[in-house]
């Protein structure tokens, strides 16, 4: 009879492992092998290495091989990266892999050092170890001291709800009182983290290297947690779902007794730990869905823990205004919460929210209420709701798709502390040179606060109210002696946040100083601009405020950006600006070519000339030197510029208009340059009347010298042109007039006009 009955129920377990088997395939969820999901967590141990812990380390390098190799098999990895926090005084050197061997090589590699006090660096210690951890992480404390830092508390139960990651301490010691402050603040740890306390002895340490073994679980869900200060026996009636592939009761305390039934009997349970004076873990694979009835006792405090493996679980999230998406909430628990739910398919839902005590009392009850989409996308909302002063869980309970009751409690418990403002400015500000710079800093705090920026102790501007997260300090031209450090501090009635950042200034490119060059005329002349060191940058050149094209011509820009100028002319010496710049500015230095100045040389044309009234006089001066020199005409002391009846060309020819006898007399150019100045003069005789004496009856010649290219043609006039008559013979050729048999009436004055295509002269001639 007995008998039967127990093979019926043997029968009624392994269908329902079938069922369970068939219903875990179909879900995809359980697929997702190697997926980076929520579940890549981190294993981190944190390990006292104080002398007295030799003993614990040996076991923990052992135990640590097997759960390595125990997570690495399992089908979903938990376990996306290890970390290492070992302390005595100080913390660390911290490690963290994502290669077990690494970690394991780590751990080898440990070394306890000497004594020391018995409390130790502990909370610092996980402090850090939750910093680096992935979040939902598994962290493993391994010390045989209480904490000395445990003002860093605080600090820890931030992180623990920011993280939602598990604490557990393996204790060897606790120096002896565990009423200290420094115990305590592991237990609140241990509380607020779902994690637990184990006392155990020193040669237990392999014992408890077991259970973290089965522990360390992707999917890992919390169903119930409660800490109680004394002896108890506590009963408990537990939904479990189909969706729970196993279920572990942990308990930690003295003489702790567990009793896990489903219908009056207790099935398939496994004693992963037994330590009958501190702990007891129970586990069990595949329970039948429905109400277990759960026994615990201790005989003095203790904790419970009852946790599973399923992909149905939630999340929650808190607002101060309702929100939509999950992103948008955070982990401070204020006013608004959303669950968001895996594995929950319609027509699963939500019936209800408990606020639930760290002994396991319900606070307070929440109904939810169905969302439009009847939970399609696993988002439910509650009303608003008052958080209540002490720490609590958040435990869901609703019916999943096949009708079946399932609870969960939240894997970390939450707790309104107002925390300072966060701040946060990134650890390098770059600014760029003589361009506006801004030093941002983030602020995030959930009341309203002050900021101002300091630099070296002294307040920049004023001090502000804000409410948003975001502050700036602007720099409007940002120089070299604006680097150096600054500081943004945010103040609330919460206490104070303060983050430092560090401001550099990028340079613009940096010239080698200017050389200058000289080049001879006709030279070559190459001016160097160069850039020191890497630094990419444009560069160009510029002469009198216009850019040199050095493409054509006698310009060219060399590949190492210097400029070539060859045939070079006394006109291209001057200053030469090199200009570099990148996005952070503009650097330039000025390169003068220089050709050396050459003394002027001048040569007047023609050197002697004589003239009469009237005509028009020109005399021209070629002058050279570099630079070429500048050319002035001076007829004896007197300058010749800007008179009327005399010009000077650009060409240095001097032009006499309409000539008088005053005008004779030495004609002067001078050509001055910066190397010197030089002279030289030509004469221009005023050609006075010749007289010719004849008597009456003798002949007479008159001559008239013309000379020129073209030669001219010259004519004789006496009043009026002298004509041709038997006693007159003319040369044009020669320029004489002969007269024979001179009679009284030939005197008088005879003019002789010298023509060519280059013009006219005159001359007179008297006789008498
Ligand atoms: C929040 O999540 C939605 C999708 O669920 C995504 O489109 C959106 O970009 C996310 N927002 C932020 C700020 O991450
Ligand atoms: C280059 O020549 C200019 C003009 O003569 C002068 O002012 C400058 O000081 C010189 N620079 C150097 C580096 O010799
Ligand atoms: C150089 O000039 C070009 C064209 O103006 C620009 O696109 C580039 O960013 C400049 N490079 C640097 C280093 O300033």
């Amino acid at each position: 009879m007995f008998g039967s009955l127990l093979k019926c129920l043997v029968l009624a377990l392994l269908i329902s492992v079938h069922r369970l088997l068939a219903d875990s395939l179909v879900l995809p969820r359980f697929e997702e092998v190697d997926e980076p999901s929520d579940s890549a967590s981190t294993l981190a141990f944190v390990f006292d290495v104080t002398g007295s812990m030799y003993d614990d380390l040996k076991q923990v390098i052992e135990g640590a091989s097997r759960i390595l190799e125990k997570t690495l098999s399992r089908r979903t990895r938990p376990i996306k990266n290890f970390v290492l926090v070992p302390f005595h005084d100080p913390i660390g050197p911290v490690s963290i892999t994502t290669d077990p061997k690494k970690f394991q090589q780590d751990l080898q590699e440990l070394f306890v050092q000497g004594g020391g006090d018995c409390p130790e660096m502990s909370i610092g210690a996980i402090k850090k170890a939750l910093e680096v951890s992935l979040p939902g992480s598994f962290i493993y404390v391994f010390t045989d001291a209480r904490a000395k830092d445990f003002r860093l508390k605080r600090d820890v139960l931030r992180l623990v709800q920011l993280r939602q990651s598990q604490v557990v301490f393996v204790l060897t010691g606790d120096c002896g009182d565990r009423s200290q402050p420094g115990y305590r603040a592991y237990e609140e740890i241990a509380a607020t983290s779902s994690g637990q306390i184990f006392h155990l002895d020193k040669q237990q340490v392999n014992e408890v290297l077991k259970w973290v073994e089965e522990t360390v679980q992707a999917m890992k869900v919390h169903l119930l947690s409660s800490n109680h200060d004394s002896a108890q026996e506590n009963k408990w009636e537990v939904p479990f779902d189909p969706s729970l592939r196993e279920v572990t009761v942990s308990l930690s305390g003295p003489a702790p007794q567990i009793e896990l039934r489903v219908v009056g009997a207790e099935q398939g349970l496994k004693e992963l730990l037994n330590i009958p004076n501190s702990a007891r873990v129970i586990n069990l694979k595949f329970p039948r869905p429905g109400f277990w009835k759960l026994k615990v006792s201790c005989s003095g405090r203790h904790t419970l823990r009852v946790t599973g493996v399923s992909s149905l679980d939630f999340r929650a999230g808190f607002s101060t205004l309702p929100v939509s998406e999950f992103n948008h909430t955070r982990e401070r628990p204020v006013k608004h919460v959303m669950l968001k739910c895996t594995g929950l398919k319609p027509p699963g839902y939500l019936s209800q929210v408990e606020l639930m005590s760290a002994s396991g009392r319900s606070l307070r009850t929440i109904p939810v209420s169905l969302p439009s989409d009847l939970g399609q996308q696993g988002l439910w909302t509650l009303p608003e709701f008052r958080t209540p002063p002490q720490s609590f869980f958040i435990k869901a309970t609703g019916n999943d798709e096949s009708g079946f009751r399932f609870q969960r409690l939240s894997s970390v418990s939450y707790t309104n502390i107002i925390p300072p403002p966060a701040v946060r400015m990134p650890n390098v500000v770059r600014g760029f040179y003589m361009q506006p710079a801004t030093i941002g800093c983030s602020v995030q705090s959930d009341i309203p606060y002050r900021l101002r920026f300091t630099r070296s102790g002294i307040t920049l501007g004023e001090e502000k109210h804000f409410n948003s997260a975001v502050a700036s300090w602007e720099i409007a031209h940002a120089s070299g002696e604006d680097e150096g450090t600054y500081e943004c501090v945010a103040q609330s009635s919460a206490g104070q946040g303060r983050a430092l950042t560090q401001l550099t200034i990028q340079p613009p490119p940096v010239l080698r100083p200017a050389v200058n060059v000289t080049s001879s005329v006709g030279g070559v002349a190459v001016l160097s601009c160069q850039v020191d060191g890497h630094m990419r940058h444009n560069l160009t050149w510029h002469r009198a405020g216009r850019a040199v094209h050095a493409r054509a011509g006698r310009a060219k820009l060399l590949a190492d950006s210097s400029l070539q100028i060859s045939g070079v002319r006394p006109q291209d010496a001057g200053a030469y600006r090199c200009e570099a710049t990148n996005a952070h500015g503009r650097s330039e230095i000025t390169v003068w070519l220089l050709v050396p100045a050459e003394a002027p040389s001048v040569e007047v044309r023609p050197q002697t000339q004589t003239f009469s009234r009237g005509d028009e006089i020109r005399f021209v001066c070629s002058a050279s030197g570099s630079p070429p020199p500048q050319v002035s005409w001076s007829h004896g002391n007197v300058a010749l510029a800007n008179q009327p009846r005399f010009s000077v060309n650009r060409a240095g020819v001097l032009t006499i208009r309409g000539a008088l006898p005053e005008d004779a007399g030495d004609y002067t150019c001078q050509a001055t340059n910066e190397a010197g100045s030089i002279t030289q003069s030509a004469s221009l005789t005023y050609a006075t009347q010749q007289v010719v004496l004849v008597s009456v009856g003798s002949d007479a010649t008159l001559a008239c010298q013309a000379t020129g290219v073209p030669p001219p043609l010259v004519r004789w006039f006496k009043e009026l042109e002298v004509g041709s008559a038997p006693f007159v013979e003319q040369d044009v050729h020669s320029g004489t007039l002969q007269i024979r048999g001179v009679q009284e009436v030939d005197a008088g004055q005879y003019n002789c006009v010298a023509s060519s295509s280059a013009g006219t002269s005159t001359g007179t001639v008297s006789l008498e």
